[in-house]
């Protein structure tokens, strides 16, 4: 008979998540749960020790996450440190059924299985859900390495009353699949602000192609976008950047890499169904050649170049009358040299935006190709905040703090 997957809080939804497994009869309730998150495009990667093992079959997590198992301090490639690795990519890790004995091995800081060690390198939030015997939770050792896993910020998840596999009756069941689950995403609640977020940033500038060698382009250095996509995706999102630019790799940004504004809007039709918030930190072009040349323009045979330039459409103009991109908030960018609030205003009004980030061009401590920008943030609900200068990481933090709690309600 076909079980319906417990369902998946919204929060849940595209996060990383670590599923460290120990060797309870509860073990094959796992399985259920990591093919729920699975199908709710949640990222499942699962290790388990060796006595889980016993219970459960690695290829059977294997088969229903889609990712390779982890079962021993040795990954199946030979890669060294395979508990770093995970421990830097989960954003979330659920250790389940916890037996009395990892419960006590975590309290005390060991780390010679691959459960253990990935715990102690994982930089995010922590559930652990207990399972065993009645006898053995109600231990005070047991109940004393609970405190201390709670008094060390991870969330327990009590073990529910009722039959045990020994054949009791009694407090000592892992906790339902429900339970898991809210635990898990008031977990993720409390550290991401945009879990369950879908957000999408250009960055870069367009390269309008002249002949098949050369191009119109412009200062963007595409840092302030990379900056954004890399603050939104620490922040819990699932984002795309589409982006002319190349940027260093960062866990949870896909990267949709583009040339001209044409295929720059192509892409973003494409990405924006679905999507809560487009930041348009793109430097997008506002002319290109009317024609392209097909072949190489030869010095040799041209004395004098004309270029004749064509208008660009405004993208983030245009894709807001769009069906595609109706509902998703955008965030449009603004480079002046002078009357910042006037101009910026006045763009956010023409190209129908939410909000708008002007910076101050003029300056030459920040702004294009730097590591540092400021300006002035301005929403059309009339809020005006200032940045002074601060590194692009800063900013994007500091405009995602304003910009996160005006999104519409999570879809
Ligand atoms: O009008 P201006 O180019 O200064 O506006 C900048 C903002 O508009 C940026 O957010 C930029 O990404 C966007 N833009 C656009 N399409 C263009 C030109 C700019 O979406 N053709």
């Amino acid at each position: 008979m076909p079980l319906d997957p417990t369902p998946v809080p919204t929060e849940l939804r595209g996060m990383r998540i670590a599923l460290l497994v120990a060797g309870g009869i509860a073990a094959y309730k796992l399985v259920d749960l990591a093919s729920a998150l699975t199908q709710a495009e949640c990222q499942v990667r699962v290790a388990m020790t060796a006595s889980a093992a016993r219970f459960v079959g690695a290829p059977t997590f294997r088969g229903v996450t889609g990712q390779p198992v982890l079962t021993g301090m040795w990954a199946s490639d030979g890669a060294p440190e395979p508990h770093v690795f995970l421990g830097d990519w989960a954003q979330l890790v659920l250790l389940a059924p916890a037996t009395a004995n990892v419960i006590a091995r975590v309290a005390h800081g060991q780390s010679d299985d691959i459960v253990t060690a990935t715990l102690l390198a994982a930089r995010c939030p922590v559930v652990v859900a207990p399972a065993m015997n009645d006898a053995m939770w109600s231990k005070g050792a047991v109940q004393d390495n609970i405190a201390t896993l709670r008094q060390r910020g991870m969330t327990v998840v009590e073990p529910e009353a009722g039959h045990l596999a020994s054949g009791h009756v009694g407090a000592g069941r892992l906790a339902g699949p429900a339970r898991l689950m809210e635990a898990m995403a008031e977990a993720v609640r409390s550290r991401y602000d945009l879990a369950g977020r879908r957000v999408v940033v250009t960055a870069g500038g367009t390269r309008e192609p002249i002949d098949p060698v050369r191009f119109i382009s412009n200062y963007s250095s595409g840092k302030m976008g990379f900056a954004l996509a890399a603050a939104a995706a620490d922040r819990g999102a699932r984002v795309v950047m589409v982006t002319t630019a190349s940027h260093p790799a960062h866990h949870g940004i896909e990267v949709r890499p583009v040339e001209t504004a044409e295929e720059m809007l192509a892409e973003l039709r494409e990405r924006l169904q679905g999507a809560d918030l487009l930041v348009m930190a793109a430097a997008v072009a506002d002319f290109r050649p009317a024609k392209l040349a097909d072949s190489k323009i030869r010095r040799e045979e041209t004395k004098r170049l004309t270029l004749d330039l064509e208008p660009i459409p405004d993208l983030v103009a245009t894709l807001g009358g769009e069906k595609e991109s109706a509902g998703v908030f955008r965030v449009g960018f603004a480079a002046e040299g002078s009357d910042l609030d006037a101009k910026a205003l006045d763009k956010m009004k023409r190209k129908g935006l939410q909000a708008i980030v002007a910076n101050d061009i003029s300056r030459k401590d920040a702004g294009f190709g730097s590591d540092y920008n400021a300006g002035v943030v301005l929403f059309a609900d009339g809020t005006r905040q200032e940045i002074e200068r601060m590194t692009k990481r800063e900013m994007a933090d500091r405009i995602l703090d304003l910009v996160g709690p005006r999104l519409p309600a999570m879809r």
